[in-house]
C-alpha cells in the first residue's frame, strides 16, 4: 500500500483527481471504477473543471460504480445513478451507455448482481477503482464481516451505515436497508485501487485498514493484499497512523 498524506482535504482531493486524470490520459479507453459519498464530490468537481478547461476527455471512458441501493429506481433523487448523473456524467463528454451502475429497481436483485459482475468482466475488468471508506471500515457497501473473496451481491446495511447516509434523505423518506455492491474480491481484481479519506472521523477506520490485521471486520484492510493500492489522506484522516 502506498500512503500519501496531504496537508488538507482539498489537497488530498486534488491529488486523487490528478491520479484519475492521469489514468484517463494514459489510456483513453480506461475502465474506471467509481465511488459516491461526500468525500468524492470535490474530486468530481475537479474532473469536471479539467474537462471544461479542455484538458480531459471522457469520450472513451467506461465506468462501473461500486454500489446502488436496492429498491431505488435510477430516477430517484437519492439513487447513486442520480448522484453520478448530477455530479459527473451530465457535465462531461462521457457516453452514458458506457456508464454502469447496478439497477436498484431490478425485479431480481440477485440476478442483477450477477449480471453486473459479468459485465465488468466482459469490459476487460477495471483499470482503476476509486474508493472511499465508511466509518466502520466498509468499502463499497461491503460491511464488516464481508467475505474477502466476495463478488457483486446484495448486502444488508448496518444501522450505522444507514444513519450515516440518512443525511441525504428527507426525514419522511425510507432509507434503504439493502444494497447491491461489488464484492471485496471484485474490488481486489481491479488493476489499481485508489482509496481517498479525509477528516478526523475517518482516522480510526484508516488506521484499522493500514495497520490493523487483515480481517473481514475491516473490509478495507483487504487492500493490504492488493499489489497496486494507493491511499490518499489528509492529515486529520492520518492522525492515528
Ligand atoms: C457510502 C458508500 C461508500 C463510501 C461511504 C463514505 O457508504 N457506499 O462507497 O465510501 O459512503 O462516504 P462519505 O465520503 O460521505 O464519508
Amino acid at each position: 500500500m502506498k500512503i500519501l498524506i496531504l496537508d488538507t482535504a482539498e489537497a488530498a482531493q486534488e491529488r486523487a483527481a490528478e491520479m484519475i486524470s492521469e489514468a484517463i490520459r494514459e489510456r483513453s479507453r480506461t475502465v474506471l471504477g467509481l465511488a459516491t459519498g461526500g468525500t468524492m464530490l470535490p474530486v468530481y468537481e475537479r474532473l469536471v473543471a479539467c474537462h471544461r478547461a479542455g484538458k480531459l476527455s471522457f469520450s472513451g471512458v467506461t465506468t462501473f460504480n461500486l454500489d446502488e441501493y436496492v429498491g431505488l429506481a435510477p430516477s430517484h433523487p437519492q439513487s447513486y445513478r442520480s448522484y453520478m448523473n448530477r455530479v459527473l456524467f451530465s457535465q462531461v463528454d462521457i457516453d452514458l451507455q458506457r456508464t454502469h451502475l447496478p439497477r436498484g429497481d431490478a425485479r431480481d436483485p440477485e440476478a442483477e448482481a450477477a449480471r453486473y459482475e459479468a459485465t465488468i468482466a466482459q469490459c476487460g475488468g477495471l483499470d482503476l477503482q476509486l474508493l472511499g471508506i465508511g466509518h466502520n471500515g466498509h468499502i463499497g457497501f461491503n460491511e464488516p464481516t464481508s467475505s474477502l473473496k466476495s463478488r457483486t451481491r446484495i448486502k444488508t446495511l448496518t444501522r450505522e451505515t444507514r444513519e450515516a447516509n440518512s443525511r441525504y434523505f428527507r426525514a419522511d423518506e425510507h432509507i434503504p436497508s439493502l444494497a447491491i455492491t461489488m464484492g471485496v474480491g471484485t474490488i481486489l481484481d481491479a488493476r489499481g485501487c485508489l482509496l481517498l479519506a479525509v477528516g478526523a472521523g475517518k482516522a480510526a477506520p484508516v488506521a484499522a485498514m493500514v495497520e490493523g490485521p487483515l480481517a473481514a471486520v475491516c473490509p478495507a484492510s483487504a487492500l493490504q493484499l492488493h499489489p497496486k493500492a494507493t491511499v490518499i489522506l489528509d492529515r486529520a484522516a492520518a492522525q492515528d497512523l
